[in-house]
C-alpha cells in the first residue's frame, strides 16, 4: 500500500505544513530538485532522512537557470510519477510551486543572487548566467522552507561549491550535504537528461565515466595535467562525443590543481544536442 505524499504549492500552505514540525523542535531537511526523479535523487532523500526528522522535497523546473536555446521547455516534467516515488522513499512533504510563487515579481524584476568567481568558470563559462539562476532559486527555496539541512547530488560538483559559498557568505545556518553520484551499471551517471539519448548515443555515453577513470589513473601515475586533459578530450572525441571540457582542478575551489591539494576531474561533453556532465574526485 502506498501512502500519498502531502503536497503544497504556495508559501502559506508550506508555512502551515512546516509550523507543526518546528513547534515540536523537529529538524527539517530540504532536497531541492527539478523533478523527473531517479535513483540519484532518491539517494539524496535517504541521506536527508538520516539527518532530519522531516524531509521536504521541492520539484521546480527553474526557468532562470536555463540559457536561451537550452532545454527548459522540453525538460521532463513527471510530477505524478515523482510523487509515487517520493511516497516509497519516505518524503514528508512535496513542495511543487508555480513560477509565480517562486518569482512573484516576474522573472525580469526578480532579485538575483550572484556568487562571483566560481560561477564564471567551467559550467559557468559554457552556460553564462546558469549559476545565478541556481543560486537565486536555491536562496528562495531556503528562505521559504528554512531547512536545517539541504542535500545536493555530487554530479553537479560545481553547483555544490557555488551553493556552499553562498550559504557561508550569507551566514545561513543551514548544513549542506552531498551524496555520491549514482551510476548505471555501465558507469553513466544518472541524470534526467539521459532520457534524451537514442540507443546509439546511450551506448556511447559510458565513455564519459571510463575517461574519468583513466584521468584518475594517469594522475595517480604522475602524468602532467595538460597531457591528462588532452588525452581525455581525444578519448571522448574518438567515441563520437563533442568534448566541451575535460579538466583537472583543485577539488575545493576549482582553481588550477597542485599535487598537494585534493583534485577533481570534471567532464562536460555533448552527444548530439544532449549535454552531459560528470566528475571523479582523485
Ligand atoms: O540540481 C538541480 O536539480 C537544480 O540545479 C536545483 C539545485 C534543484 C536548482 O534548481
Amino acid at each position: 500500500m502506498s501512502v500519498e505524499v502531502p503536497g503544497v504549492a504556495d508559501a502559506a500552505a508550506l508555512r502551515a505544513a512546516l509550523g507543526g514540525w518546528r513547534a515540536r523542535g523537529e529538524r527539517v531537511a530540504l532536497v531541492p530538485t527539478m523533478g523527473n526523479l531517479h535513483a540519484g535523487h532518491f539517494s539524496l532523500l535517504d541521506l536527508a532522512r538520516n539527518h532530519a526528522a522531516r524531509v521536504v522535497v521541492s520539484v521546480f523546473v527553474n526557468p532562470t537557470q536555463f540559457g536561451p536555446g537550452e532545454d527548459f521547455s522540453r525538460y521532463p516534467r513527471t510530477l505524478a510519477e515523482d510523487r509515487a516515488g517520493l511516497a516509497r522513499h519516505g518524503c514528508d512533504l512535496l513542495f511543487a510551486p508555480a513560477v509565480e510563487t517562486m518569482y512573484p515579481l516576474g522573472l525580469d524584476a526578480a532579485v538575483r543572487v550572484h556568487v562571483p568567481g566560481l560561477s564564471e568558470v567551467l559550467e559557468g563559462a559554457q552556460r553564462p548566467g546558469h549559476f545565478d539562476g541556481v543560486a537565486t532559486v536555491v536562496a528562495r527555496l531556503f528562505n521559504l522552507v528554512q531547512p536545517d539541512v539541504a542535500v545536493f547530488g555530487r554530479k553537479d560538483y560545481q553547483q555544490f561549491l557555488v551553493l556552499q559559498r553562498m550559504v557561508r557568505d550569507l551566514a545561513w545556518p543551514i548544513e549542506l550535504l552531498t551524496a555520491p553520484i549514482v551510476r548505471e551499471p555501465d558507469g553513466l551517471a544518472m541524470s534526467s537528461r539521459n532520457r534524451y539519448l537514442d540507443a546509439d548515443q546511450r551506448a556511447r555515453a559510458s565513455v564519459i565515466h571510463a575517461t574519468l577513470g583513466r584521468m584518475r589513473e594517469s594522475l595517480v601515475a604522475g602524468a602532467p595535467y595538460g597531457e591528462v586533459e588532452a588525452a581525455a578530450c581525444s578519448q571522448l572525441e574518438d567515441a563520437g562525443l563533442a568534448c566541451e571540457y575535460a579538466v583537472v582542478r583543485n577539488a575545493r575551489d576549482l582553481s588550477l590543481p597542485t599535487d598537494a591539494a585534493p583534485r577533481v576531474a570534471l567532464i562536460a561533453a555533448r552527444l548530439g544536442s544532449t549535454r552531459l556532465i560528470d566528475n571523479l574526485e582523485v
